[in-house]
Parts: C-alpha cells; sequence; structure tokens
C-alpha cells in the first residue's frame, strides 16, 4: 500500500466515522463467545468489546492497518484476549464452525471479493451463531442512489476501495443467512450518500 493509505487514511477513517460511536457500541454489546471481526482497520471497535467476548480474532489485510490494529490491543486491558491476523475475509484462515459471532463493521463496503467472504463467512460461524452487522450501503431512494453511483467512482479511490453502492442485505440473503434482524436507517449526522444503514443481527437461516 502507499503513504496515502497507511498513513493519511486510517486517522481520517477514525475521524470520518466519529458519528457512530453509539452504533459501534450498540453493536459490540451482543459479541459474545469466540468472535471474529472482519477488517479490523485502526481497532476502533476493540475498546467496546464486553467480557462476553472470550476470545477477539481480528483479520485485516493491510499490513500498515493490522499494525495500528496491534498498537491499540496493546493498550486496552486484557490484551492477549486480542489475536490479529494478516488476512482478507475472502479466504478467512480458520476452520469451519469455529466462531460464535462474526462482526462485520464498515467492512463490506470495502471487500474486493464480497461474494467470497459472505460464503466464508457462513463457513466459519458456528449453526447457532451471529453475523452482527454495521455497514453503509446502497440506497433505496432513487435521488441518493444516483448520487452514490455518481460519486462512488471517485469516492472508491480517497477511501481505499469503500464503495457507496453496495447492497450488503441481498448479498447476506444469498449466502444463507436470515436478515430479519438487520434493520436499515438513515443516520443523521452522516452525509446522506455514506448515511445509509443497515445494523443489527444476521444468523444462518436453518
Ligand atoms: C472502511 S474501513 C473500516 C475499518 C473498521 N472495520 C472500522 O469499523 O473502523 C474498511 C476496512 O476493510 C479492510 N479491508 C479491505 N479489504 C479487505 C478484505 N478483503 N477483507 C477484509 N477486510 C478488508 C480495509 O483494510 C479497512 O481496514
Amino acid at each position: 500500500m502507499g503513504w496515502y493509505a497507511d498513513t493519511l487514511f486510517p486517522p481520517l477513517l477514525d475521524w470520518a466515522t466519529r458519528p457512530l460511536e453509539r452504533d459501534r457500541d450498540a453493536l459490540l454489546a451482543g459479541a459474545q463467545g469466540i468472535v471474529l471481526e472482519l477488517g479490523v482497520g485502526t481497532g476502533a471497535n476493540f475498546g467496546r468489546y464486553g467480557e462476553n467476548a472470550r476470545e477477539i480474532h481480528g483479520i485485516e489485510p493491510g499490513a500498515a492497518m493490522l499494525a495500528r490494529a496491534q498498537a491499540h490491543a496493546d493498550t486496552l486491558p486484557h490484551p492477549a484476549r486480542f489475536q490479529l491476523t494478516e488476512a482478507g475475509a475472502e479466504a478467512l484462515p480458520y476452520a469451519d464452525q469455529r466462531f460464535d459471532t462474526v462482526v462485520a463493521c464498515l467492512v463490506f463496503c470495502t471487500i474486493p471479493d464480497r461474494d467470497a467472504a459472505a460464503r466464508e463467512i457462513a463457513r466459519v460461524l458456528k449453526p447457532d451463531g451471529q453475523l452482527l452487522v454495521l455497514e453503509h450501503v446502497e440506497s433505496e431512494r432513487t435521488g441518493t442512489r444516483l448520487i452514490q453511483h455518481s460519486l462512488n467512482p471517485m469516492w472508491r479511490h480517497l477511501a481505499c476501495g469503500c464503495q457507496l453502492t453496495r447492497d450488503t442485505g441481498s448479498l447476506l440473503q444469498r449466502y444463507g443467512f436470515d436478515v430479519s434482524g438487520l434493520k436499515r436507517r438513515r443516520h443523521p449526522k452522516l452525509p446522506g450518500f455514506a448515511g445509509e444503514l443497515l445494523q443489527g443481527v444476521a444468523t444462518l437461516a436453518r
């Protein structure tokens, strides 16, 4: 990765997602058992895990981002709880049905092969496990969707691969998730083009 992605983008990401602090807290309050967080970034979620999260495994393909996440984990109580690995969500280096909880927080927007990632999550999640989701997605409103599609090429470049036009709910449904626990809402403090959120808990459909 280059200087922008390694040095400037990580603090920009933390700054830009500050309006989501409460949403992150609410999401991670539900994490329990053996947890996998996808694309951990700078580790912005790490301090929010409660005691019910026994082990927290994190993957991140960017080496510089991963180093930041590790440095952050090292400042927290019980740093040994965090086990971080350089990997992408498309090929998770874990056994089948390993995790009670998988966390997808602002990551499906960026994963290049989201189909492979969804398949991998379904593989590593226990049958009664939960996928905690906080994602910005393509809007259902025509006007906002047009803006998202027109901004997307530039945004993708500026935000290191993040896309504004992903329909993560339909994707998860295609890969066998029950998405009835995922709700859409418009975040009042984010710009409209990035403020349509999909949030909640998905499970493997029985
Ligand atoms: C918008 S950032 C969000 C970071 C973090 N999840 C958060 O909530 O702040 C997207 C993250 O996805 C990571 N990423 C990119 N490609 C990925 C992949 N193939 N698998 C997993 N994560 C990926 C990026 O490196 C980046 O850290």
